[in-house]
């Protein structure tokens, strides 16, 4: 089994479409990247470095320390394989364990058959070295470990995020179809944000992009709104070098100026739930918050950038009223907003030509399955519609 103090290879998984921005993150954190694929990369690191990455990454799913990988054909196999290992080293029988498989083999229909075979391989072993199993089930919040099995290839992977890092532990009150925080942070760095110029998130939801946003401008890492992960539950877990991180991570915050952060959304709900989300990211001195319209949205005199994120729509009713709000923010764009740098994300690129101004740029992210862009828009003085 790998020795947890030597380096071994770590697997960084996202959600399809970000891993250039996770490549990005990964980088700027001093590591090299060995090898990369849509939905994630690896890199050569330690177990300090994988709480490391649990704490700053924005962009990431999950951080997996790879365990074993071996040639396997069958369940029996899997289980006399996976029992082989010595689990006695990082499970304590009073832990929680979790088995997450993805199975794509000829000899296994059922993915739940495969965790099964693992985890009894996991708790048996224990069992039998400790005298006492470990309980098991489907919830995340402590010991994860995943099967990865594709054709005759099987990986075992411990999962120190446990929970995704999507969830920041932020978002209490999620309002209308909020943004995942993931491609939240995704969507912002797209932008070139850094905090130094002005951010105007009209139609803001439950506030995820501007919270992500002052995130961002002030240098907090997200991982440290969390309590929880999974490398916390391991046998040996140094929660001394974790506190120093903590520590480390609290003194590198941005001591520049940051720049106004102007939230605002037409539904006073949705407003009250992203005000209060800000307060539990501890920084909604940040942002300013109304309730309005968005063409009424107050534009700070310096020139910054201003992002919505509108309804798509699927049902016909719906999508002729959102026709009429696309060109309206067109329109905002242009008399409002001379000289800024607008950005427009949605899923429905019919309802984004509504919008009637040119995009300099057009970055593709997911919205779960949905395909989506990210339109950039520099609207000059004097930006003219298509049509004028
Ligand atoms: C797709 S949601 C935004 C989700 C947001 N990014 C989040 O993460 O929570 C669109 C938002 O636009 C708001 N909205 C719709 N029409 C509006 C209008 N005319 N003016 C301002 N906000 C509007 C809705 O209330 C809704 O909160």
């Amino acid at each position: 089994m790998t020795d947890f103090q030597e380096p071994q290879t770590i697997r960084i998984t996202c959600a399809p479409g970000l891993v250039d921005y996770l490549r990005h993150e990964v980088e700027e954190l001093g590591y090299t990247v060995d090898s990369s694929r849509p939905t994630g990369l690896e890199i050569t690191a330690g177990m300090h470095d994988a709480m490391r990455l649990n704490l700053f990454l924005r962009t990431a799913f999950n951080v997996l320390v790879l365990i074993d990988a071996f040639t396997c054909t069958d369940p029996d196999e899997l289980y006399r394989h996976v029992r082989a290992l010595r689990w006695e080293e990082m499970i304590s029988p009073d832990e929680y364990l979790s088995v997450v498989s993805s199975v794509n083999t000829p000899t296994i229909s059922d993915w739940r058959f495969a965790s099964l075979k693992v985890k009894d391989a996991i708790v048996d072993r224990v069992a039998s070295v400790m005298g006492a199993r470990p309980n098991s089930g489907p919830q995340r919040e402590n010991l994860v470990v995943h099967l990865y099995w594709n054709g005759d290839d099987a990986q075992i992977l411990l999962n120190t995020s446990g929970r995704k890092l999507a969830d920041r532990n932020y978002r209490k009150m999620p309002h209308k179809a909020p943004m995942q925080e993931t491609l939240a942070a995704a969507v912002i760095l797209a932008t070139g944000y850094d905090g130094s110029v002005p951010l105007v998130n009209p139609m803001c939801g439950s506030g995820t992009l501007a919270i992500e946003a002052a995130l961002i401008a002030s240098g907090r890492p997200p991982g440290l709104l969390r309590s929880n992960f999974g490398f916390m539950h391991r046998k040996g877990f140094d929660s001394d070098a974790w506190q120093a991180l903590r520590r480390g991570a609290k003194k590198i915050r941005n001591k520049g100026a940051i720049a106004p952060i102007v939230a605002t959304d037409i539904d006073a709900d949705a407003i009250q739930a992203a005000r209060k989300n800000a307060e539990t990211a501890g920084v909604h001195h940040l942002i300013r918050f109304e309730v309005c319209d968005f063409a009424e949205t107050p534009i700070p005199p310096e020139r910054g950038i201003v992002i919505l994120n509108p309804e798509y729509g699927e049902r016909l009713g719906v999508i002729a009223d959102l026709e009429q709000t696309y060109k309206r923010m067109g329109d905002f764009f242009k008399q409002q907003c001379p000289g800024w740098t607008g950005y427009i994300f949605t899923g429905n690129l019919e309802l984004a030509k509504k919008v009637g101004l040119r995009a300099s740029r057009r970055m593709e992210f997911f919205n779960a399955k949905i395909d989506c862009r990210l339109l950039k828009y520099e609207l000059y003085e004097g930006t003219r519609r298509k049509d004028d």
